[in-house]
């Protein structure tokens, strides 16, 4: 499943491209500037100065959302329960190789990769992590109900490439791990996840684009649970959807991904999504397209 070449972004990080999934793993204008813009500004982790929280990290791959949250733990003296979930062990060796990757952070994160890559298991003073190495779609289970997250990570290959990870089923078991207010954030806008995590009750927010790319309309979704206006501080990072992204949700291209065992593979998932788009009644999501005036949908520049 694992051949990945080396990747040097614009920003001068160093990212992977998957030969078995055919995707980058970040987008090429930069790994690190992506992780601090989507995941990390998003986080609002101000919040927890000298506090707790617990964070699951969903396809953990170079383990930059993970490094990053650490970095800025360390420095507001917070304290962690983080949970990761790979499949696959060698984006995190390169990591481990890769001396531009292990100084972007404090030392300490590297000590932490290091117990994580060999022990599975970080523990100090503040910091408690646990990986949980295999399909996200079972090892998801293994987690302790009594956990519940402020902040999830989603950071799968695109829906279309690896749609095991963005269907109702098991976004209805990763949502259910979030705590009241608790943030779960993804660089994907597609409808589909989209309006799944609507339908689950969760209030959601689109993440604004950067400064270096005003030409994509959003830089993913952050979905809060429980919403309660008053709770939520104010984040310059996401706003409301536009009125083009609301009418992106009534688009077939908001007909969700199903895997009602979590087993299927992801040929499967997507046939049976397409078969479901072709028998739906739902606008057409060309119509949309011309209506806004886009000809190409993409959330994340991978390719280019
Ligand atoms: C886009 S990359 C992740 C980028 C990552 N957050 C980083 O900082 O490098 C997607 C990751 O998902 C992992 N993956 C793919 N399918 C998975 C599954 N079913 N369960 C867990 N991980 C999976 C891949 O091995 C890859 O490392």
């Amino acid at each position: 499943m694992s051949e990945l070449i080396e990747v040097l972004t614009k920003d001068g990080s160093y990212s992977l491209r998957s030969v078995f999934f055919q995707e980058n793993f970040h987008s090429l204008l930069g790994a690190l500037e992506e992780t601090k813009s989507k995941f990390t500004a998003t986080s609002d982790l101000q919040r927890f100065k000298g506090k707790s929280l617990s964070v699951l990290d969903i396809c953990f791959g170079l383990g930059y959302n993970s490094a990053s949250l650490l970095n800025e733990l360390i420095k507001q003296k917070s304290y962690l329960n983080l949970y990761a979930l790979e499949i696959d062990k060698k984006p995190l060796e390169y990591s481990l190789r890769n001396e531009s990757f292990l100084k972007l952070w404090d030392p300490k994160v590297k000590r932490i990769f290091k117990s994580l890559y060999c022990n599975d298991y970080f523990e100090d003073q503040f910091f408690k992590c646990s990986f949980l190495w295999g399909d996200a779609r079972k090892k998801i289970n293994i987690i302790p109900p009594s956990i519940k997250f402020d902040l999830i990570y989603l950071d799968g290959f695109s829906p279309q490439k690896c749609p095991q990870v963005w269907t109702i089923e098991f976004l209805s078991k990763v949502t259910e791990k979030l705590k009241p207010q608790g943030y779960l954030i993804t660089y994907s806008s597609s409808a589909a996840v989209r309006k799944t995590l609507r339908n689950f009750g969760l209030e959601i927010f689109t993440i604004k684009p950067s400064f270096n790319n005003k030409t994509l309309w959003s830089q993913g979704t952050v979905a809060i649970s429980k919403f309660h206006k008053n709770k939520l501080k104010a984040n310059f990072n996401f706003e409301k959807l536009s009125l083009m992204e609301e009418e992106h949700l009534l688009t077939k291209a908001s007909i969700p991904y199903r895997d009602k065992d979590l087993n299927l593979n992801k040929d499967d998932i997507i046939k049976k999504r397409l078969d479901e788009q072709l028998l739906s009644n739902l606008l057409s999501t060309n119509k949309w397209r011309e209506k806004w005036g886009m000809t190409k949908l993409s959330s994340r520049v991978r390719f280019k």
